[in-house]
This record gives structure tokens, C-alpha cells and sequence, in this order.
């Protein structure tokens, strides 16, 4: 083959390969095969010295202008193999803006909380204010102070949970019950009259069942004067009674025992489903079974600093789940604290 010959048929070898070419990696290898260093162009340039002269010129012009070609060929096929790696890249990147977006999930306030507040609000709107007492308590405050006697059955092990503390420490429990928290706000306000409600966290040592828990809540009820009667124990009930469960809603107050009021009463309210005529919810009653409440008692107002000739008060005690369960037609309190999240979700 003359040089001039191998000349056209690496242009032509050139081209073709090019033209199967399909990314920048195969382009690399073409270029060091064809106009590298060491590719077929430099060589086919070497044949350079065993021409006769006068034709040298005019190889040395065809080699330059082979080189350039190839060169032009070359940078043209990067630019076309670019611009397609790009347009893949953004392809494969591509964001449907049409598509729905994700609603982030949504916290909800917990059912127990949702009934604090509007018992919150309800005391608040009859001048309540809301303060809380610890649920770590002293046996004292917890029973003692509250006229049970030291043989009371609620002060047995079985009932109560009891901290493990060294001996010759106090008794403290978890309370029982909000009621503790009447002696702390009373030892603190005594001699002013007050209207106080004690929201917060009760436990006890019981067998978990689809109608109690070891931790519920409750929140307490106190006012003291110098003169509260019944009566106004009854209207704040009642004001109570159709705010929670709506208008019409009546009140009935049946006699019961505590050690800490005297008189004692359980709290029902007419039937806010069916209006007092008998259906499933108050198992044809008529009535429901709301909590305790009474007068407090003369020793309780004594142990709280107040002189019971002069002062009179009355408490109640009430729980936030039972309210919502009878609301809600929920049947199963263990539902509460379970930590499903659909249960919650419900009531949002
Ligand atoms: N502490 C009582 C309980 O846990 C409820 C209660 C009843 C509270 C009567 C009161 C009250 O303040 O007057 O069962």
C-alpha cells in the first residue's frame, strides 16, 4: 500500500469507528487509537523519512490536514456524546411537579387532654383557677390529712403503690387521688376563700381491665367561704353538667361516703344520649355516674387551716376518662394508654 493510500484508509477506518462511538469512555479510546502519541496517525507520519523528497511536502500537508479532521471530528463527537450524558442525567432526575405531595403527619392532643381543658375552661368560666400538687405525695397528705382512718382499707399495699424508701423516712406514695392536692393549696392560701381546680395524674396498684387502669386521671374541685352551702355545690355542678354534656343535661346527687366530706355525695348526670328515658349507654337508667363530691369535711378544713366555724366548703372529685368514655361511647379505657396512636387519631 502506498502512503497515500493508508492515508485515505485511516481516514476512512477512523470515521467508521467513530460513528459506533456511544460515550465519552469509547471516545477516549478512539482518540488515543487514532490521533494519540503512539495512535495510527503518528505512525503512518513516520513513513515520512522513506518517501523521496520531493513528495514529502505534500505527505507532511496531508498528514496536518488528517490531524485536524480527526482533530474537529473528535471535538464534535464530545460535544454531541456531552450534550446526551446530560439530557440522560436529566432524564433520570427529573421531578413530576403534578404528582400529590406528602401531607406530613399530624400530631393530635390526647382525648384526656381535650376533656382537661374544656373542664378547664368550664371551672375557669366560674372563677376556678387551675393549679396541680405533686403525684409523688406523703402518705399524710395523701390519707392522713384527709380524715382516713389509719386502718382504711385504700391504705393497704394492695391498693396504693408505696415508694421504697429507708426506714425512718416518711411514708410517700404515688397518690391515689387528686384530693392531697385541697390540703397543699389550703395550708398555702388559708385564710382567703378560694375556688381552685386540681387537674393531674392518679395511680393505683389495680389489675388492668377494660374499666380501670394503675394510671388515670382526675381532676379536684375545691371552694371554700364563709358561707357555701350544698346548694352552691349543686349549681356548680349543674352549670357543669350542661356545659360538658349540653343543654338540659340535669344533676342528681345520691348520698355516699368519703372520709374527707360530710355530707357525701355520688355526682350523676341525666343521660346526655337519650335524656333521662333509658338506652345502652346508661343501661337503661337514665342516669350516669359522673364521680364523688360533698362538703369538706370540718377536720379536712382544720388540717387545711381553716377554722370550720367560720368556714364551709365544697370538693369534688372527678375523672377526666370516664367523662370521655360515656362522651365518646368508648368501652375500653386500656384504649388510652396504649400507645396506638389510631385511638388518639379518633378524637383529632
Ligand atoms: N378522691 C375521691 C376518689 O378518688 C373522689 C372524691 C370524692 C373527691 C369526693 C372529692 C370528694 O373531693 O369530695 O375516689
Amino acid at each position: 500500500m502506498t502512503v497515500s493510500n493508508e492515508l485515505a484508509s485511516l481516514e476512512q477506518e477512523a470515521a467508521a469507528a467513530l460513528e459506533s462511538v456511544g460515550d465519552l469512555a469509547a471516545l477516549a479510546e478512539w482518540k488515543s487509537k487514532y490521533t494519540g502519541k503512539s495512535g495510527a496517525l503518528t505512525r503512518v507520519s513516520r513513513s515520512l523519512g522513506a518517501l523521496p523528497v520531493e513528495q514529502r511536502p505534500e505527505f507532511g500537508r496531508r498528514v496536518n490536514q488528517l490531524r485536524e479532521e480527526l482533530e474537529a471530528a473528535y471535538a464534535a463527537a464530545e460535544q454531541r456524546l456531552k450534550l446526551a450524558a446530560q439530557a440522560a442525567e436529566l432524564a433520570a432526575e427529573r421531578i413530576d411537579v403534578t404528582m400529590p405531595g406528602r401531607t406530613p403527619a399530624l400530631g393530635y392532643v390526647h382525648l384526656t387532654n381535650r376533656v382537661l381543658g374544656q373542664v378547664q375552661e368550664i371551672f375557669g368560666e366560674m372563677g376556678f383557677l387551675v393549679t396541680e400538687s405533686p403525684e409523688v405525695e406523703f402518705d399524710e397528705y395523701n390519707f392522713s390529712l384527709l380524715n382516713f382512718a389509719d386502718d382504711h382499707p385504700a391504705r393497704d399495699m394492695q391498693d396504693t403503690f408505696y415508694l421504697d424508701l429507708p426506714d425512718g423516712a416518711p411514708s410517700v406514695l404515688l397518690r391515689t387521688h387528686t384530693s392531697p392536692g385541697q390540703l397543699r393549696v389550703m395550708r398555702e392560701r388559708a385564710p382567703e376563700p378560694l375556688r381552685i381546680l386540681l387537674p393531674g395524674k392518679v395511680y393505683r396498684n389495680e389489675q388492668v381491665t377494660v374499666r380501670s387502669e394503675m394510671m388515670f386521671h382526675q381532676f379536684e374541685f375545691l371552694a371554700i367561704g364563709r358561707h357555701i352551702t350544698m346548694g352552691d355545690l349543686k349549681g356548680t355542678l349543674a352549670y357543669f353538667a350542661e356545659r360538658m354534656y349540653g343543654p338540659g343535661t340535669k344533676v342528681r346527687l345520691r348520698p355516699s361516703f368519703f372520709p374527707f366530706t360530710e355530707p357525701s355525695a355520688e355526682m350523676d348526670v341525666s343521660c346526655f344520649l337519650c335524656g333521662g328515658t333509658g338506652c345502652r349507654v346508661c343501661k337503661y337508667a337514665g342516669w350516669l355516674e359522673i364521680g364523688g363530691c360533698g362538703m369538706v369535711h370540718p377536720n379536712v378544713l382544720r388540717n387545711g387551716g381553716y377554722d370550720p366555724e367560720e368556714f364551709s366548703g365544697f370538693a369534688g372529685g372527678f375523672g377526666p376518662e370516664r367523662i370521655a368514655m360515656l362522651k365518646y361511647g368508648i368501652d375500653d379505657i386500656r384504649g388510652f394508654y396504649s400507645g396506638d396512636t389510631r385511638f388518639v387519631e379518633q378524637f383529632g
